[in-house]
Protein backbone atom coordinates (compact mmCIF):
# COMPACT_ATOMS: atom_id res chain seq x y z
CA UNK A 1 0.00 0.00 0.00
CA UNK A 2 1.51 3.10 -0.88
CA UNK A 3 2.49 5.70 1.84
CA UNK A 4 0.34 8.94 0.04
CA UNK A 5 -2.64 7.83 -1.65
CA UNK A 6 -5.25 10.05 -3.14
CA UNK A 7 -8.90 9.78 -4.97
CA UNK A 8 -10.57 11.89 -7.05
CA UNK A 9 -9.99 14.87 -5.08
CA UNK A 10 -11.76 17.82 -5.64
CA UNK A 11 -11.11 21.38 -4.12
CA UNK A 12 -13.66 24.21 -4.81
CA UNK A 13 -12.50 27.69 -3.21
CA UNK A 14 -15.59 30.19 -2.68
CA UNK A 15 -14.60 33.43 -3.82
CA UNK A 16 -16.44 35.74 -1.43
CA UNK A 17 -16.63 39.19 -3.08
CA UNK A 18 -18.15 37.46 -5.97
CA UNK A 19 -19.79 34.57 -4.85
CA UNK A 20 -18.38 32.25 -7.71
CA UNK A 21 -16.77 28.88 -7.11
CA UNK A 22 -13.79 28.27 -8.49
CA UNK A 23 -12.61 24.73 -8.75
CA UNK A 24 -8.91 24.53 -7.76
CA UNK A 25 -8.21 20.73 -7.99
CA UNK A 26 -10.74 18.51 -10.42
CA UNK A 27 -10.12 15.14 -9.64
CA UNK A 28 -6.60 14.28 -8.90
CA UNK A 29 -5.37 10.63 -8.55
CA UNK A 30 -1.99 10.00 -7.04
CA UNK A 31 0.09 7.69 -4.91
CA UNK A 32 3.04 8.18 -3.54
CA UNK A 33 5.77 5.86 -1.42
CA UNK A 34 7.41 6.39 2.16
CA UNK A 35 10.60 8.31 1.23
CA UNK A 36 9.96 9.09 -2.18
CA UNK A 37 11.27 12.80 -3.44
CA UNK A 38 8.99 14.54 -5.82
CA UNK A 39 9.05 17.34 -7.76
CA UNK A 40 5.18 19.07 -8.90
CA UNK A 41 5.82 21.13 -12.32
CA UNK A 42 2.73 23.18 -14.09
CA UNK A 43 1.52 26.01 -15.08
CA UNK A 44 0.37 29.59 -13.05
CA UNK A 45 -3.23 28.46 -11.05
CA UNK A 46 -2.88 24.51 -12.24
CA UNK A 47 -3.53 24.26 -8.44
CA UNK A 48 0.13 23.22 -7.29
CA UNK A 49 -0.52 25.00 -4.11
CA UNK A 50 -3.78 24.10 -3.61
CA UNK A 51 -2.82 20.70 -3.32
CA UNK A 52 0.54 21.35 -0.73
CA UNK A 53 -2.51 22.86 1.38
CA UNK A 54 -4.52 20.08 1.22
CA UNK A 55 -1.62 17.89 2.01
CA UNK A 56 -0.49 19.73 4.99
CA UNK A 57 -3.25 19.85 6.81
CA UNK A 58 -4.01 24.17 6.37
CA UNK A 59 -7.05 23.42 3.53
CA UNK A 60 -10.08 21.09 3.91
CA UNK A 61 -10.69 19.32 0.31
CA UNK A 62 -14.15 19.57 -1.36
CA UNK A 63 -14.57 15.93 -1.89
CA UNK A 64 -12.32 13.02 -2.46
CA UNK A 65 -10.02 10.93 -0.47
CA UNK A 66 -6.72 11.50 0.86
CA UNK A 67 -4.46 9.11 2.98
CA UNK A 68 -1.35 10.11 4.34
CA UNK A 69 0.13 7.12 6.29
CA UNK A 70 -3.28 5.96 8.60
CA UNK A 71 -4.19 9.70 9.08
CA UNK A 72 -7.47 10.08 6.59
CA UNK A 73 -7.12 13.86 5.82
CA UNK A 74 -10.63 13.94 4.27
CA UNK A 75 -12.10 13.26 7.82
CA UNK A 76 -10.51 15.06 10.19
CA UNK A 77 -12.36 18.08 11.52
CA UNK A 78 -10.26 21.13 12.54
CA UNK A 79 -8.80 20.18 15.71
CA UNK A 80 -7.27 17.31 14.61
CA UNK A 81 -5.97 18.56 11.25
CA UNK A 82 -4.18 21.27 13.43
CA UNK A 83 -2.47 18.30 15.23
CA UNK A 84 -1.77 16.56 11.94
CA UNK A 85 -0.34 19.92 10.91
CA UNK A 86 1.99 20.20 13.64
CA UNK A 87 3.33 17.21 14.13
CA UNK A 88 3.12 15.68 10.91
CA UNK A 89 4.50 17.68 8.28
CA UNK A 90 7.43 20.09 7.98
CA UNK A 91 6.55 23.18 5.92
CA UNK A 92 8.94 25.36 3.34
CA UNK A 93 7.35 28.19 1.56
CA UNK A 94 8.78 30.29 -1.44
CA UNK A 95 8.47 33.64 0.92
CA UNK A 96 11.23 32.87 4.12
CA UNK A 97 8.98 35.51 6.37
CA UNK A 98 6.23 32.61 6.09
CA UNK A 99 9.21 29.98 7.33
CA UNK A 100 11.24 31.97 9.98
CA UNK A 101 10.58 34.80 12.64
CA UNK A 102 12.62 37.55 11.47
CA UNK A 103 13.74 38.67 14.78
CA UNK A 104 15.34 36.24 16.76
CA UNK A 105 18.11 34.46 15.53
CA UNK A 106 18.27 30.82 13.91
CA UNK A 107 18.63 29.06 16.64
CA UNK A 108 16.04 30.25 18.85
CA UNK A 109 13.70 29.74 15.48
CA UNK A 110 14.83 26.13 15.32
CA UNK A 111 13.56 25.93 19.05
CA UNK A 112 10.12 27.43 19.10
CA UNK A 113 8.97 23.92 17.16
CA UNK A 114 10.85 21.99 19.62
CA UNK A 115 9.63 24.17 22.69
CA UNK A 116 6.45 23.81 21.42
CA UNK A 117 6.95 19.53 21.53
CA UNK A 118 8.36 20.09 25.27
CA UNK A 119 11.57 19.43 24.51
CA UNK A 120 13.94 20.67 27.65
CA UNK A 121 16.57 23.48 27.11
CA UNK A 122 19.65 21.06 26.80
CA UNK A 123 17.86 18.41 24.32
CA UNK A 124 16.76 21.72 22.28
CA UNK A 125 20.44 23.22 22.28
CA UNK A 126 21.14 19.42 20.67
CA UNK A 127 18.92 18.93 18.40
CA UNK A 128 19.22 22.58 16.55
CA UNK A 129 22.56 22.23 16.64
CA UNK A 130 22.72 18.80 14.59
CA UNK A 131 20.04 20.57 12.51
CA UNK A 132 22.44 23.30 12.14
CA UNK A 133 25.33 21.41 11.22
CA UNK A 134 23.12 19.48 8.45
CA UNK A 135 22.21 22.59 6.66
CA UNK A 136 25.71 23.90 7.03
CA UNK A 137 24.89 26.65 9.12
CA UNK A 138 26.54 25.71 12.37
CA UNK A 139 28.48 29.13 12.36
CA UNK A 140 25.70 31.50 11.79
CA UNK A 141 23.38 30.00 14.65
CA UNK A 142 23.45 33.23 16.53
CA UNK A 143 22.49 35.49 13.19
CA UNK A 144 18.73 36.36 12.52
CA UNK A 145 17.59 35.68 9.37
CA UNK A 146 18.21 39.29 7.93
CA UNK A 147 21.49 39.07 8.42
CA UNK A 148 22.04 36.01 5.71
CA UNK A 149 21.99 35.26 2.05
CA UNK A 150 18.89 33.98 0.27
CA UNK A 151 19.99 30.82 0.33
CA UNK A 152 21.12 30.42 3.78
CA UNK A 153 17.78 31.51 4.79
CA UNK A 154 16.09 28.87 2.99
CA UNK A 155 18.38 27.10 4.30
CA UNK A 156 17.34 27.49 7.99
CA UNK A 157 13.87 27.35 7.21
CA UNK A 158 14.52 23.85 5.82
CA UNK A 159 16.02 22.80 9.09
CA UNK A 160 12.95 24.57 11.52
CA UNK A 161 11.01 22.89 8.85
CA UNK A 162 12.35 19.53 10.08
CA UNK A 163 12.80 20.49 13.86
CA UNK A 164 9.73 18.65 15.04
CA UNK A 165 10.60 15.17 12.25
CA UNK A 166 7.89 15.42 10.28
CA UNK A 167 6.89 12.42 8.30
CA UNK A 168 6.36 14.38 5.39
CA UNK A 169 8.27 17.84 4.07
CA UNK A 170 6.15 19.78 1.83
CA UNK A 171 7.99 22.97 -0.30
CA UNK A 172 6.43 25.54 -2.57
CA UNK A 173 9.09 26.85 -4.86
CA UNK A 174 11.63 27.16 -2.37
CA UNK A 175 14.00 28.16 -4.48
CA UNK A 176 12.23 30.94 -6.48
CA UNK A 177 14.11 33.68 -5.31
CA UNK A 178 17.66 32.29 -5.61
CA UNK A 179 19.60 31.83 -8.45
CA UNK A 180 20.40 28.75 -10.10
CA UNK A 181 24.02 28.06 -7.67
CA UNK A 182 22.47 28.89 -4.89
CA UNK A 183 19.10 26.48 -5.56
CA UNK A 184 21.53 23.81 -7.04
CA UNK A 185 23.04 24.37 -3.12
CA UNK A 186 19.55 24.43 -1.79
CA UNK A 187 18.86 20.75 -3.61
CA UNK A 188 21.58 19.18 -2.22
CA UNK A 189 20.57 19.65 1.20
CA UNK A 190 17.16 19.15 0.54
CA UNK A 191 18.08 15.87 -0.75
CA UNK A 192 20.59 14.59 1.80
CA UNK A 193 17.83 15.41 4.60
CA UNK A 194 15.34 13.41 2.73
CA UNK A 195 17.40 10.72 2.83
CA UNK A 196 19.26 10.96 6.16
CA UNK A 197 15.67 11.23 7.92
CA UNK A 198 13.93 8.84 5.36
CA UNK A 199 11.28 11.88 4.86
CA UNK A 200 8.85 11.63 2.15
CA UNK A 201 9.28 14.80 0.55
CA UNK A 202 7.47 16.74 -2.14
CA UNK A 203 8.42 19.79 -3.84
CA UNK A 204 6.60 22.85 -6.20
CA UNK A 205 8.72 24.18 -9.06
CA UNK A 206 8.59 25.68 -11.94
CA UNK A 207 12.16 24.68 -12.83
CA UNK A 208 12.52 22.29 -14.48
CA UNK A 209 16.59 21.68 -13.94
CA UNK A 210 15.22 21.65 -10.42
CA UNK A 211 12.45 19.01 -10.80
CA UNK A 212 15.47 17.04 -12.31
CA UNK A 213 17.21 15.93 -9.10
CA UNK A 214 14.31 14.70 -7.48
CA UNK A 215 13.13 10.97 -7.97
CA UNK A 216 9.80 11.61 -10.02
CA UNK A 217 8.39 14.80 -11.49
CA UNK A 218 4.76 15.09 -11.90
CA UNK A 219 2.77 17.82 -14.10
CA UNK A 220 -0.54 18.88 -12.70
CA UNK A 221 -2.59 21.26 -15.83
CA UNK A 222 -5.79 22.29 -15.07
CA UNK A 223 -6.47 20.80 -11.79
CA UNK A 224 -5.42 17.32 -12.82
CA UNK A 225 -2.38 15.29 -13.21
CA UNK A 226 -1.12 15.06 -17.10
CA UNK A 227 1.99 13.27 -17.02
CA UNK A 228 4.33 11.69 -14.47
CA UNK A 229 7.70 9.85 -14.87
CA UNK A 230 10.76 9.12 -13.40
CA UNK A 231 13.75 12.01 -13.65
CA UNK A 232 16.11 9.56 -14.31
CA UNK A 233 17.27 10.12 -18.25
CA UNK A 234 14.29 12.74 -18.30
CA UNK A 235 16.22 15.62 -20.90
CA UNK A 236 13.08 18.18 -21.07
CA UNK A 237 9.60 18.10 -19.92
CA UNK A 238 7.71 17.18 -23.70
CA UNK A 239 10.37 13.47 -22.94
CA UNK A 240 7.00 12.78 -20.47
CA UNK A 241 5.23 10.32 -22.65
CA UNK A 242 3.24 8.88 -19.62
CA UNK A 243 -0.01 9.98 -18.86
CA UNK A 244 -2.86 9.57 -16.08
CA UNK A 245 -5.21 7.92 -17.31
CA UNK A 246 -8.28 7.65 -13.88
CA UNK A 247 -10.34 4.75 -12.85
CA UNK A 248 -13.30 6.59 -15.34
CA UNK A 249 -10.51 6.39 -18.20
CA UNK A 250 -9.97 10.26 -18.66
CA UNK A 251 -6.50 11.85 -19.60
CA UNK A 252 -5.43 15.15 -19.11
CA UNK A 253 -3.30 15.68 -22.48
CA UNK A 254 0.10 17.36 -21.52
CA UNK A 255 0.21 20.68 -22.28
CA UNK A 256 2.71 21.09 -25.02
CA UNK A 257 0.41 18.67 -27.32
CA UNK A 258 -2.26 20.64 -26.70
CA UNK A 259 -0.68 23.71 -28.19
CA UNK A 260 0.92 22.42 -30.69
CA UNK A 261 -2.14 20.74 -32.20
CA UNK A 262 -4.72 23.40 -31.37
CA UNK A 263 -7.11 20.57 -30.30
CA UNK A 264 -10.31 21.11 -30.99
CA UNK A 265 -13.12 20.54 -28.66
CA UNK A 266 -14.01 17.19 -30.15
CA UNK A 267 -11.72 14.63 -31.37
CA UNK A 268 -11.87 11.11 -33.00
CA UNK A 269 -10.41 8.02 -30.99
CA UNK A 270 -9.60 4.94 -31.98
CA UNK A 271 -8.42 1.70 -30.52
CA UNK A 272 -5.81 0.10 -33.32
CA UNK A 273 -3.07 -2.40 -33.14
CA UNK A 274 -3.19 -2.22 -29.45
CA UNK A 275 -2.98 1.68 -29.40
CA UNK A 276 -5.20 4.48 -29.01
CA UNK A 277 -5.00 6.75 -31.48
CA UNK A 278 -6.80 10.50 -30.77
CA UNK A 279 -7.00 12.53 -34.35
CA UNK A 280 -8.47 15.58 -35.77
CA UNK A 281 -10.19 16.21 -39.07
N1 LIG B 1 -8.19 31.32 -1.46
C1 LIG B 1 -8.62 31.26 -2.73
N2 LIG B 1 -9.86 31.70 -3.06
C2 LIG B 1 -10.32 31.62 -4.32
N3 LIG B 1 -9.62 31.08 -5.34
C3 LIG B 1 -8.38 30.62 -5.09
C4 LIG B 1 -7.81 30.68 -3.77
N4 LIG B 1 -6.56 30.16 -3.81
C5 LIG B 1 -6.35 29.78 -5.10
N5 LIG B 1 -7.44 30.06 -5.87
C6 LIG B 1 -7.60 29.75 -7.30
O1 LIG B 1 -7.43 28.33 -7.46
C7 LIG B 1 -6.67 28.04 -8.63
C8 LIG B 1 -5.41 27.26 -8.26
O2 LIG B 1 -4.57 28.09 -7.48
P1 LIG B 1 -3.15 27.63 -6.91
O3 LIG B 1 -2.66 28.73 -6.04
O4 LIG B 1 -3.29 26.29 -6.30
O5 LIG B 1 -2.29 27.52 -8.26
P2 LIG B 1 -0.72 27.29 -8.47
O6 LIG B 1 -0.58 26.15 -9.43
O7 LIG B 1 -0.05 27.16 -7.16
O8 LIG B 1 -0.27 28.63 -9.21
P3 LIG B 1 1.14 29.45 -9.14
O9 LIG B 1 2.11 28.69 -10.00
O10 LIG B 1 0.79 30.78 -9.73
O11 LIG B 1 1.55 29.52 -7.71
C9 LIG B 1 -6.40 29.38 -9.31
O12 LIG B 1 -7.40 29.58 -10.27
C10 LIG B 1 -6.53 30.37 -8.16
O13 LIG B 1 -6.93 31.63 -8.64
MG1 LIG C 1 1.38 28.31 -6.16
Amino acid sequence: MAYIEIRDLIKVYQAKETYYRIPALRGIELEIEQGEFISIIGPSGSGKTTLLLILSGMAEPTAGFVRIGDVRLDRLNEEARNLYRRTKVGTLWQIPNRNLIWEIDIQQNIEIPLRLMGHQREERIKRATNLLEEVGLLNRAHHRPGQLSGGEVQRAGLACALAHEPEILLADEPTGELDSKTSGELLKFFKSLNESHGITAIMVTHDFDVAKSTDRLIQIVNGRISGYSPTKDLKTIRDMHEVYLDRFGSVQLPRHIVENMQVQRRVNIEHKDGKVILSQE
